[in-house]
């Protein structure tokens, strides 16, 4: 049996995304950018896949950028946000994904910005109280704090971080890359001014993205060229991407509560199964509280063990199934998770991180719960 449990890393795509970018590649090949026929039919193409992404998050055209993906989204909301508008103080977690981390990095040591990283605790939460103090010390900051973590599937409330950086005159950045398509964002009520999406996380094509900036928080480009995408992003456009990631984004809203619904039943059962079979497991972060986590990820941490120390993953791959992980340490070919290293774990416990989508079915579940007991027997 083949079982793939790593859709934070990137899921499959949607049968009927790869049908509307199909006749993109076959026979609309015009340039967007040139003004005959074959580029008007794509440009109009372009346009109606904008407006679609706009109407969804309850947003304006005006306001959605297409990019190449996450990373591009959060170095341009990142580094044009700091340099627009004159940002000297910038906020974040040290759980950021390194979209994040290493770009806001780069920034202080250029000498553009002072990073400031909030404390986690050893679930990985943050002290809303320490952004505050923060805040009072350096307003018009930037504040940069993911929706969900893609590791340990922390949740933060945007609504609540956004208040408080309003207050503070501060630019609100989340990375919403693991929550996109997940969760319903209504860009008109919730006080952010920049968010993001990499399309191959809801089973869209990998490559496409799109960055979402609030009117008047506007900020400069990050690739200079051409005028596409308003002047924000020279370049000739990711047709087939852009038509790929808004149908995606289509299909995650017209269910969006059964695909919550069908996959959070996976991770109960995954949570209470595993529970049951193996003893001394743990989760990472919150990932274990099904309420209180992003319902796509599940962090799984597994007792000392030598018969699995540090091939875990390895033997799970032997069995058929994918998942990805890291330890907290740092020795050896693996640099680890920054992740897991912030919140403290305990290096000799294995971690895997399963992530599930609604292509995934209780038996994968079953089996591969099965087979974590079969590796974990000879030692209980
Ligand atoms: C939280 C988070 N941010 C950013 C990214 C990067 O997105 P992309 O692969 O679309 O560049 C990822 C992908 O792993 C992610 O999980």
């Amino acid at each position: 049996m083949k079982v793939y449990l790593d859709n934070a890393a990137t899921t499959a795509m949607d049968d009927r995304v790869i049908e509307a970018m199909l006749p993109f590649m076959k026979n609309h090949y015009g340039n967007p950018s040139s003004v005959h026929s074959h580029g008007r039919e794509v440009r109009t193409a372009i346009e109606r896949s904008r407006k679609k992404v706009a109407e969804l998050l309850n947003a304006s055209p005006s306001e959605i950028f297409f990019t190449s993906g996450g990373t591009e989204a959060d170095n341009t909301a990142l580094v044009c946000g700091i340099e627009t508008h004159g940002i000297k103080h910038a906020i974040t977690s040290p759980i950021e994904h390194h979209a994040v981390l290493h770009t806001l990095e780069v920034c202080a040591q250029k000498g553009n910005i002072q990073l400031h990283l909030l404390d986690v605790n050893e679930k990985g939460e943050i002290d809303i109280s320490q952004l505050e103090e923060l805040l009072k010390t350096y307003p018009n900051a930037l504040v940069s704090l993911m929706q969900a973590n893609n590791e340990i599937g922390n949740l933060n409330d945007l609504n609540q971080i956004g208040q408080l950086a309003q207050a503070h005159g501060a630019f609100f950045h989340s990375d919403t890359v693991q929550t996109m398509g997940h969760y319903v964002h209504d860009l008109k009520s919730l006080p952010i001014d920049a968010l993001v999406a990499g399309g191959h996380k809801f089973h869209g094509p990998k490559g496409s993205g799109f960055l979402y900036v609030r009117k008047d928080k506007k900020i400069h480009p990050f690739i200079h060229g051409g005028a596409q995408e308003r002047n924000m992003r020279g370049g000739t456009e990711n047709v087939i991407g852009i038509i790929g990631i808004a149908k995606a984004l289509e299909i995650a809203y017209e269910d969006m509560s059964g695909h919550e619904a069908h996959i959070k039943a996976l991770k109960k059962h995954f949570i209470e199964s595993i529970k049951a079979s193996v003893p001394g497991v743990e989760f990472n972060g919150m990932s274990g509280d099904i309420d209180q986590s992003l319902y796509t990820v599940l962090n799984v941490s597994l007792p000392p063990s030598e018969a699995n120390a540090g091939m875990l993953l390895f033997n799970l791959d032997l069995a058929g199934i994918s998942a990805s992980g890291g330890s907290a340490c740092s020795s050896g070919a693996t640099v680890g998770s920054h992740v897991l290293r912030a919140l403290n774990h305990n290096p000799e416990r294995d971690s895997v991180r399963f992530s599930f989508s609604r292509f995934n079915t209780i038996e994968e579940i079953d089996y591969t719960v099965e087979k974590l007991k079969e590796l974990y027997a000879v030692e209980v």
